[in-house]
């Protein structure tokens, strides 16, 4: 046994937080790593971007990467704000989504890649079907599923190619694969309540619950009949080049 391995596992320290923005209802995720400072940050939103700096701050952080679930449609990600003001930062996306600059600082990820910064630990699960580009992290008995699967619903899948049947395979196939005990963080609630498990979406979530048929699953999802989001023609090209708004 590696005796200063051991020393130094047993000594560090994860810190997690679960922060929220009322305005689009999204959850942004920091995990740190306490001994070396290092952190990553999950789906920043622009607005709350200053918010997270001082967090990050008081607890002397060094952001290494932020990620982000996919190309959200509702709000724009405080992505490249943070990258101003952490140089080693940088940014982590799905490798289908590819912005039309070049931007530096990317790293494009596809499943079974690993985010690692010290004893941060993150497996990247390719999960489309709301978006052509949706990731999901697993993490340490935590999945972070941005819009793949929510509390008690899913992301829609009537824009930028969402796909109905594709979700339902990323839900079935790899979502509710994990173990049955993994705690669930999505991206956004509208009901006031934060996190979830396997096994209750499983057993209790109405869109998707374990022996749904596919065939229902995408009538559900075709027959949503949703407005679009009010800032879809702002936030998806904003969002594809990590939240730089042109003006
Ligand atoms: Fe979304």
């Amino acid at each position: 046994m590696n005796f200063t391995r051991t020393m130094k596992r047993n000594y560090s320290k994860l810190m997690f937080k679960q922060l929220f923005d009322s305005t689009s209802f999204t959850y942004t995720y920091i995990i740190a790593d306490l001994n070396s400072k290092s952190c990553i940050l999950i789906d920043p939103v622009l607005e709350k971007v200053e918010r997270d700096i001082k967090l990050l701050k008081e607890f002397d952080l060094d952001l290494k990467y932020i990620l982000d679930t996919h190309v959200h449609a509702d709000h724009v990600t405080g992505t490249s704000k943070l990258m101003e003001t952490f140089p080693n930062s940088s940014w982590v996306i799905g490798t289908k989504n590819k912005p039309n600059i070049n931007f530096q600082r990317v790293q494009y990820v596809k499943d079974d890649d690993e985010i690692s910064v010290d004893d941060i630990k993150l497996k990247v699960l390719e999960t489309p079907g709301h978006t052509n580009g949706c990731i999901s992290f697993y993490s340490d008995g935590r999945v972070f599923t941005g819009d793949t699967i929510l509390v008690r619903a899913c992301g829609r899948t009537d824009f930028q190619e969402g796909n109905a049947n594709q979700l339902f395979d990323s839900i079935k196939n790899k979502i509710y694969k994990l173990p049955d005990e993994t705690l669930l963080y999505p991206a956004h609630d509208y009901n006031g309540i934060s996190n979830s498990s396997i096994k209750e979406e499983k057993l209790y979530n109405p869109r998707i619950f374990e022996t749904q048929t596919r065939e229902k699953f995408v009538e559900i999802m075709n027959n949503l009949n949703l407005a679009k989001p009010k800032l879809i023609h702002v936030a998806v090209p904003a969002n594809l080049i990590g939240g730089i708004i042109s003006k």
